[in-house]
């Protein structure tokens, strides 16, 4: 079921147009990442979609509607925004509860969403002593509480120290996996959230560069390859002519156990065509392997 639906979005601020012709699907059940680099227009299609932001042109659905369709909009979706503010003399408990109240909620949906971040302990402070990681648990606590079916949120790690990202992240997945949500979350740094996320949407200067599952990322063939090989002085110079671009890679880690290989990076060659290429050559490899860091320059090349 499409959860989230961007059509052909377009929103200018003055000469700058910050979201040019977008279109993208966010399905319920799954964790799709929204990512770019700084100014690329994330934050401004997540406005659009909550009704914050005027499009000029387009549409941005939840649930086939547009937000200000939305009956219950607290129970239709939860978002997390930049630089959310709080009443810094309420306590965080206060703080849900007076939410809980406006939408007609339980107020017994405060503590519960309290308890859910991780935040039972902290419900009878002051918001105005909170550290920036206690915020954003907060702000996510106050997406909790209408029980939606959507989330977007916006960076929602920033702040976050790295126990609090990894607990992100499991939140995240038990969100879609669990409960079936539709989860679309932004961020400008790949590696922070492709450990979590199964799809990915990448824009650039406004434009849509890049939408799929995250797999199919990877097998993009600019990925580049790890390959140990005893011969690999013999077995670069076949690569090359092969068509791939070959680095020799930096001094193993574990020196002892690869004294005798030589470890190349290769470009612009899958595993599969360089283990034919090594199979030709008679060379015998003893690791061939896609390299994570890969993606990050593809999201690089992707956005340059
Ligand atoms: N209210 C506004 N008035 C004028 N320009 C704006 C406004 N909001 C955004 N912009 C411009 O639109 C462009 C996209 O900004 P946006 O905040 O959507 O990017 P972003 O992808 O969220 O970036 P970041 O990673 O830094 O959060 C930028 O050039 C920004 O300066
Ligand atoms: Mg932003």
């Amino acid at each position: 079921m499409t959860a989230i639906e961007i059509s052909q979005l377009t929103k200018t601020f003055g000469t700058v147009r910050a979201v040019d012709g977008v279109s993208f699907t966010v399905e319920a059940g799954t964790i799709t990442g929204f990512l770019g680099p700084n100014g690329a227009g994330k934050t401004t299609t997540l406005r659009c979609l909550l009704g914050l932001v005027a499009a000029d042109s387009g549409t941005a659905l939840i649930n086939g509607q547009s937000y200000a369709h939305l009956g219950s909009p607290i129970s239709a979706v939860g978002a997390v925004l930049e630089a959310t503010s709080f009443h810094p003399g309420r306590t965080a408990r206060n703080h849900l509860r007076v939410l809980c109240v406006s939408a007609g909620l339980p107020e017994s949906r405060a503590d519960e969403a309290l308890e859910q971040v991780g935040l039972a302990d902290a419900a009878g402070q002051r918001v105005g002593g909170f550290s920036l990681g206690m915020r954003q648990r907060l702000a996510l606590a106050g997406a909790l509480v209408g029980k939606p079916k959507v989330y977007i949120l916006d960076e929602p790690s920033n702040g976050l120290d790295p126990a609090g990202i990894q607990w992100l992240r499991g939140f995240l997945r038990y969100l879609a996996e669990e409960t079936g949500a539709a989860v679309l979350v932004s961020s400008h740094v790949l590696a922070e959230v492709q450990q979590t996320v199964d799809h990915v949407v990448i824009i650039a200067k406004g434009k849509l560069v890049h939408q799929g599952r995250l797999a199919d990322l990877t097998v993009n063939g600019s990925t580049p390859v790890r390959v140990v090989a005893r011969e690999a002085d013999r077995l670069g110079p076949a690569l090359e002519r092969a068509g791939g671009k070959v680095d020799p890679a930096p001094a193993p880690e574990n020196a002892a156990a690869e004294s005798a290989a030589g470890v190349l990076t290769v470009r612009g060659m899958t595993p599969e065509a360089i283990g034919q290429v090594a199979l030709d050559e008679r060379v015998v490899l003893s690791e061939l392997v896609r390299e994570r860091s890969g993606l990050e320059q593809i999201f690089l090349e992707l956005t340059a």
